[in-house]
């Protein structure tokens, strides 16, 4: 079935709900951190799949994983065991503080499992839940609860109960929302779509000493940061300090549809039997895709390349940043990357598409970047090139406006 840009446009007009800002473009096939439309226009990705590729358009051992495993067992409820779940979970914990895992589908699933958890193991008497503005940790209504940005929460009020938004970044107002009933702080160790704030590590020390004197369970939401993002296997690892909960989702499959918990070995049975459940949660296709990604990860030493691509797109980064005047902050943890510029970064994102390049901004004016591990230094680079011609060149018409103005 082939469909051009403009043809596939109009059936999802039609049949789709509009839920999206969609751009034009239909894509039909991906390599790398390179992806073509179905006019066979050829794009640089520095944002493949929101995060989810971290390895890249269709890694070849996650292909080759789907594809062995699909042939051979497509779906089996958790009634059953399966040896891909169980090694899938070891090699998660191995790597992740001791631990058990919980199999889900998605991130904002991982976080209502995350919610749960903290409930049902401190207690009924416990059950509030301290979470930061400008946080993000999905849409469905537990973990949009949890999300305190306003602007998700409209129209569809009543939120959950139970949650307490706190300021980010200030240690004082987290101990003035404790009280008797507070059963958990979860937070993004870095927030994503908030605009790649980076926290000083004092910060999230700072978390867990509050939780560890008001006994409070302490959960990362490491959707965006977590299975070597920041040049770690985790987030937290880039911090060193480590959560009693943690939940993964986005890359954790190589771009197949995957989440999970992780929790400390006295935390986690408090979920028990028939308090939580997903059916396709660990089924063996997104376990087989989850194994293949950290042994790609392992055998071709992504940590380490992405320590080095990590470098290479700094020093780009430091660049543009000095000859630039319309650019507030650069931000980055390790592929990790958010730019704030002084104006809107839809502009940018535009331009960028119309010559080949994708990127993301979100909160209106931090353009995002979240590369893959095995990006190639030549991409970095003319990706980089093309990126600053056009930051500069919107920011030199912008100062001719306000001059003219
Ligand atoms: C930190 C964080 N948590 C949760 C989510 C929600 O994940 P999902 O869209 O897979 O439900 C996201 C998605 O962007 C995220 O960045």
């Amino acid at each position: 079935m082939t469909m051009n840009s403009s043809q596939s446009q109009q059936i999802f007009e039609k049949y789709v709900i509009q839920n999206y800002k969609r751009y034009p473009v239909n894509l039909v096939r991906g390599a790398g951190s390179v992806v073509w439309d179905s006019e066979g226009r050829e794009y640089l990705d520095f944002f493949p799949g929101w995060g989810c590729n971290l390895l890249g358009h269709c890694p070849p051992r996650i292909v080759a994983a789907v594809q062995e495993q699909v042939a051979r067992l497509i779906h089996v409820p958790n009634t059953w065991h399966t040896t891909e779940q169980g090694v899938w979970a070891q090699m998660l914990v191995e790597r992740a503080f001791d631990g058990q895992a919980f199999f889900c589908n998605s991130g904002a699933e991982a976080n209502e499992a995350a919610i749960k958890l903290a409930r049902l193991h401190q207690g009924p008497e416990r059950y509030k839940i301290i979470t930061f503005q400008g946080g993000f940790h999905g849409r469905t209504m537990g973990a949009l609860a949890a999300t305190a940005q306003p602007k998700y929460h409209e129209g569809l009020g009543p939120m959950l109960a139970g949650f307490s938004y706190c300021p980010y970044g200030d240690l004082g107002e987290v101990e003035k929302r404790i009280d008797s009933a507070t059963a958990a702080i979860m937070i993004e160790p870095i927030m994503g779509e908030g605009g790649v704030r980076i926290p000083p590590r004092e910060y999230l020390q700072g978390l867990r000493q509050l939780a560890d004197d008001n006994d409070l369970l302490l959960i990362f939401d490491e959707v965006q940061t977590g299975c070597g993002r920041t040049g770690h296997w985790f987030g937290y690892q880039y911090f060193e300090v480590t959560p009693d909960i943690m939940t993964l989702a986005k890359s954790l499959c190589g771009g197949v549809a995957g989440g999970a918990l992780l929790a400390r070995r006295e935390v986690a049975p408090s979920l028990r039997p028939g308090m939580h459940a997903s059916t396709f949660g660990g089924n063996p296709i997104a376990a087989a895709a989850g194994i293949a990604m950290i042994e790609t990860i392992e055998q071709d030493g992504l940590l380490e390349q992405c320590a080095d691509s990590a470098q290479q797109f700094a020093e780009h980064l430091s660049e543009l940043q000095s000859a630039c005047d319309h650019i507030r902050e650069v931000r980055q943890a390790g592929l990790m990357i958010g730019i704030e510029l002084e104006f809107e970064g839809a502009p940018i994102v535009q331009k960028c598409l119309e010559q080949g390049l994708l990127i993301n901004c979100t909160q209106e004016n931090v353009l995002r970047l979240l590369p893959a591990m095995n990006i190639e230094a030549e991409q970095i680079r003319s990706g980089m090139d093309l990126l600053r011609q056009v930051v500069l060149d919107h920011s030199a018409s912008i100062s001719e406006t306000r001059v003219e103005a």
